[in-house]
Order: C-alpha cells, then sequence, then structure tokens
C-alpha cells in the first residue's frame, strides 16, 4: 500500500469505467444511524436472536415491530450526509456505477433524489438486505412503503396485508433467510465486471454480503476500503483510507 491513500483511491477511481460501491452501516454513521458492531452499535445494546430472525417474528411479531419502528422513526429523523451525496452525485456524473448496499436506511435514495440519479429502484441501486420504510406480505407476493406510523401496542393493531389479510412484516433480511436473488445475482454480476470496487463502513463480517467485494477482487478490480476502523478487508485491500466516510468520499469521488 502507498503512502498517499487518498491520491491512489483518487487516481484509481478516476480512471473507472465500471465501479461497484459496497456500503455498509458506516456509511450512515455520520447521519446518526447506529451501526451493528462498533462501540454502541445496535448488536452491543440488543439479541439478534430476539428482534431480527425468523423465529423472533413467530414468537413476538408485536416486538419485532416495536424495534422496527424505533429504528424507522431514527432513520426518518436522519439526512443523508456528504458520503451519500458525493457518492450519489459521482453516479449522476459518471462512469458505469452499481451501488450495492447492505443497509436498510433509505439515506442513498434520498441522497439520489437530491442529486439526480434516480436510487429508488435497481438497477444502479441494489438493496441487499431490503428496506426498512418497506413492508411485505408474509404470504401473498404485496409489498407496500409503510407511509404511516404502525402501531405496536398490540398484536391486534399490527398492519395486515391489504389484498389477503395476512400480517404485514418488515421487509428486511433477518438471520437465517436468504438475500433476494436477483438483487444478489445482480451484484455479483456488476463485481465481476467492474474495474475498481470502493468498499465503504462495512466490517466485512456478514456473507454473502461481504463476499461481493471479494468476488470483484478476485475478478481483477483493486479494492479501496474507506474506514476509520478494522475491516476484513484490509488484508486485501489496494488501498486503506483511514478516515470517516464524510469526511474523504467528497475528497476523492
Ligand atoms: P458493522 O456495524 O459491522 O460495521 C460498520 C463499519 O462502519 C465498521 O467497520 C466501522 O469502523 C465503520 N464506520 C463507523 N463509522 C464510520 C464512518 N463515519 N465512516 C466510515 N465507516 C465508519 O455494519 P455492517 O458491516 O454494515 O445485517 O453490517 C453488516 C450487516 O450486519 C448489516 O447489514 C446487518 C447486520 O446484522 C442485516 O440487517 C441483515
Amino acid at each position: 500500500m502507498g503512502d498517499d491513500p487518498l491520491g491512489r483511491a483518487r487516481e484509481l477511481l478516476g480512471a473507472a469505467e465500471r465501479a461497484v460501491v459496497l456500503t455498509g452501516a458506516g456509511v450512515s454513521a455520520e447521519s446518526g444511524v447506529p451501526t451493528f458492531r462498533g462501540s454502541g452499535g445496535l448488536w452491543k445494546r440488543f439479541r439478534p436472536e430476539d428482534l431480527a430472525t425468523p423465529e423472533a417474528f413467530a414468537r413476538d411479531p408485536r416486538l419485532v415491530w416495536e424495534w422496527y419502528e424505533w429504528r424507522r422513526g431514527l432513520i426518518r429523523g436522519c439526512a443523508p450526509n456528504p458520503a451519500h451525496r458525493a457518492i450519489a452525485s459521482w453516479m449522476a456524473r459518471g462512469p458505469g456505477v452499481t451501488l450495492v448496499t447492505q443497509n436498510v436506511d433509505d439515506l442513498h435514495e434520498r441522497a439520489g433524489r437530491e442529486a439526480g440519479p434516480d436510487l429508488d429502484a435497481a438497477p444502479r441501486l441494489l438493496k441487499l438486505h431490503g428496506s426498512i420504510v418497506h413492508a411485505r406480505c408474509t404470504r401473498c407476493a404485496h409489498r407496500s412503503r409503510l407511509d404511516e406510523a404502525v402501531d405496536a401496542t398490540s398484536e391486534a393493531t399490527l398492519p395486515r396485508c391489504p389484498a389477503c389479510r395476512s400480517p404485514l412484516r418488515p421487509d428486511v433480511v433477518w438471520f437465517g433467510e436468504t438475500l433476494p436473488e436477483t438483487v444478489l445475482g445482480a451484484a455479483f454480476e456488476a463485481a465481476a465486471r467492474c474495474d475498481v470496487c470502493l468498499v465503504v463502513g462495512t466490517t466485512g463480517a456478514v456473507y454473502p454480503a461481504a463476499a461481493v467485494a471479494h468476488e470483484a477482487r478476485s475478478s481483477g478490480a483493486p479494492l479501496i476500503v474507506v474506514d476509520p476502523g478494522p475491516t476484513e478487508y484490509d488484508a486485501v485491500a489496494d488501498t486503506r483510507v483511514n478516515a470517516p466516510a464524510g469526511a474523504v468520499l467528497p475528497l476523492i469521488l
């Protein structure tokens, strides 16, 4: 690794024709959204098996909805930060960028609405772990945006499918569930074709999402990691920028 990581990152990204950006919770940290594994991370305060598994939802759907409603309210009060905006305006200007995110918040989409590129739908934004601002039916194919607050005071007040009256659930991927196949396939395809992969704010601990960057690397693309903490990619990164994303992405994109 050279001693001018910012310069090297700028050079690699400036020359890119097809790039993949893989983001994790760290890209939203400066917006005020908690990460999962750091100090103050959600998984330090809560047990995923109580809140983020199909079994937890079957056991206590009220508690699970309450937790997602709390997170949704928190995200609603946050705004995109300079990292989201730098990515969105780079995508609006430039090369063929596929943005792959593990985040269920909608801050990339909101930055896209400000900067120009429509990130509300694939193929430019691939949301591997779903969306906290959407719900889907536990039985049929219905999916909708959650515009109203969910009333989680009792099981009887939880939202139901307008089509078949079955319970709705948050449209996110829980532990033990498979990722949406077409979204994951598109992410791997973009990774196999890209000439650089920028990894922002993820420990790289959760698979198969983490494998998207490894796929890019094994197809010959250099990895640039932007993260102020250690990640699973550090040993294989071409360039590591040891700083918060909001401070650095506007300088390198
Ligand atoms: P983690 O909490 O594991 O990692 C967050 C990363 O962001 C760490 O490497 C931090 O050092 C870094 N970070 C913190 N502040 C930052 C900043 N300002 N700029 C850049 N980086 C910063 O979160 P993820 O890797 O996203 O899964 O977690 C992956 C998945 O695990 C999540 O999608 C979620 C969770 O369980 C599901 O919900 C299915």
